[in-house]
């Protein structure tokens, strides 16, 4: 029998915790790394014998559940032993935005927080470390203090609790690598022997320097105020790609000449359809939330524009391909290269793509989707309509079906609409592809990616974000 000194049960087996916990387990051999998730799918997708039907799919990913797995990683659905066996509960659930009640629309939904935070306080046994991984409003440690503190128990022994703050900075697509090697890793909390514990995990492949203590409020509001930043750049570059196609100024020269300047970087200027993923939006209609709460109506109306912009890039998009076709795009074949948020993942939340081909289908277009990663269920659900099926707008009906390959999507297109920047659409052989297409045919490259050039040199007009039509 393998003795560990540690025990860690992360509560949330999503697109945080599965990642997140697997590299904890692969680096501190002596811990064993419990997750436990109220969604049994979820779980037996885990522990499934192929690698490849894991529930999330992030590079390097399987390799590491591959081989971890049954040794110091187990994914489960037993709660109450799991939290009662840990001596350290990572919360790591989802907290999207509210979608009613007071707040609607802006606060963070905290049900799932406070509902983990109840489960720990009846199972929990001894000592216990409670550390925030989601990303939270600020001051929410307290109300879990509160919970922790007040909630019915179920064991007669005394339990006390020490929380911390540790935000997790990993993108979709990169996770892996983010974890292996993270710009910072941040902890919040006034418990210095928790935050000792924590950092010792870290140290196991972090560089000391790059630990980072700072009290509680601070590190919770430092991970909204990282994302929304990070959103902001991207509206920046989005509002002037659009006026680059105006002035006939080509976006990439302008971020490279503005992205060498050392006080800007030329990090995360890539002009797009707009941002997607389920951080940005939330973190940053909270921010606006807790402006507001705070009396700072100029600060929310500041935040508030980032995500102004953002719908409209992606309306624009939209409205642009309508006009180019003539003005009507009724019974057109529209392929959509991509409906993940990002290349790199399946996750779709909060794509650009969702709203751009409700767009499309509002106008009557029939579109073929073809992405690598995203299944056909989930398109159904975001498009909030099952494939092949007509949707009754008036007088006009749209369709969408689902593609296996980027050969089948293009085959008979009208135009061709590229949302996410995967590998493959930047290697498409532009010969092949307009060899099959309806003419006269459009090219949309709403990333930049692919060689619109030879798009053009073979017979297809083709319009690029941030330079217009070529
Ligand atoms: P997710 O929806 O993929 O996963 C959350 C999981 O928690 C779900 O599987 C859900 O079933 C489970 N869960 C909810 N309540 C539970 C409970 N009471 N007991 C057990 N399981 C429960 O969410 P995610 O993308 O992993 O995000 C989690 C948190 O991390 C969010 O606060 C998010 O803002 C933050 N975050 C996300 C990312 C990202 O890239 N996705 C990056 C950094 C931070
Ligand atoms: C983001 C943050 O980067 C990460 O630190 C945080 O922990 C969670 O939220 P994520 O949403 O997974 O990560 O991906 P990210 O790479 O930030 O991309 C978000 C969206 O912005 C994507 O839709 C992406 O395509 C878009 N984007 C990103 C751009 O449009 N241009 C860029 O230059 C970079």
């Amino acid at each position: 029998m393998v003795f560990y000194s540690k025990k860690i049960c992360c509560i949330g087996g999503g697109y945080v915790g599965g990642p997140t916990m697997s590299v904890i387990a692969k680096y501190c051999p002596n811990i064993e790394v419990n997750v436990v998730d109220i969604n049994k799918d979820r779980i037996k997708s885990w522990n499934s014998e192929d690698l490849n039907n894991l529930p999330i799919y992030e590079p390097g990913l399987k390799e590491i559940i591959g081989k971890y797995r049954g040794v110091n990683l187990h994914f489960s659905c037993d709660l109450e032993l799991k939290i009662s066996e840990a001596d350290i509960i990572f919360i790591s659930v989802n907290t999207p935005t509210k979608k009613k009640g007071i707040g609607a629309g802006q606060a963070i939904d905290l049900k799932w927080v406070d509902k983990s935070a109840r489960q720990i306080a009846k199972y929990a046994n001894g000592h216990t470390i409670v550390i925030e991984k989601s990303t939270l409003p600020v001051r929410t440690a307290e109300t879990i203090k509160e919970i922790l503190e007040k909630s019915p128990r179920t064991k007669e022994n005394i339990t006390s609790f020490s929380i911390l703050s540790n935000p997790e900075f990993l993108a979709e697509g990169t996770a892996i690598k983010d974890l292996e090697n993270p710009d910072r890793v941040l902890i919040g909390g006034e418990d210095k022997n928790a935050i000792k514990l924590l950092t010792n995990i870290y140290e196991n492949w972090v560089d000391k320097k790059k630990i980072l203590t700072t009290d509680l409020w601070s590190s919770e509001l430092s991970k909204l105020i990282a994302n929304a930043f990070l959103a902001q750049r991207i509206s920046s570059i989005n509002s002037i790609s659009s006026i680059c196609e105006k002035t006939g100024a080509n976006i990439k020269n302008v971020t490279k000449a503005v992205g060498m300047d050392k006080r800007i970087g030329n990090k995360f200027l890539n002009v797009s359809p707009g941002f997607g993923g389920s951080c940005f939006k939330k973190d940053i209609l909270n921010l606006i939330y807790i402006s507001n709460h705070y009396g700072l109506k100029d600060v929310s109306k500041f935040w508030e524009q980032v995500i102004k912009i953002n719908d409209w890039q992606q309306n624009r998009i939209s409205h642009l391909v309508v006009k180019k076709l003539f003005g009507t795009i009724s019974s057109k074949k529209i392929a959509i290269l991509g409906f993940a948020f990002k290349a790199n993942t399946n996750d779709s939340r909060e794509s650009p793509a969702i709203q751009i081909c409700k767009n499309l289908l509002e106008e009557g277009a029939n579109i073929q989707i073809y992405d690598p990663k995203v299944n056909i269920n989930q398109i159904a659900k975001d498009l909030e309509c099952p494939q092949d099926q007509n949707i009754e707008n008036q007088d006009q009906n749209g369709s969408w079906n689902y593609s296996n390959s980027l050969i089948d999507a293009t085959k008979g297109a009208d135009a061709i609409l590229i949302l996410t920047e995967w590998e493959e659409f930047k290697l498409i052989n532009w010969k092949e592809i307009s060899k099959n297409m309806r003419f006269p045919c459009w090219l949309f490259d709403a990333r930049l990616i692919t060689n619109s050039a030879e798009a053009k040199a073979n017979g297809i007009n083709v319009w690029c974000i941030g330079q217009g039509e070529i």
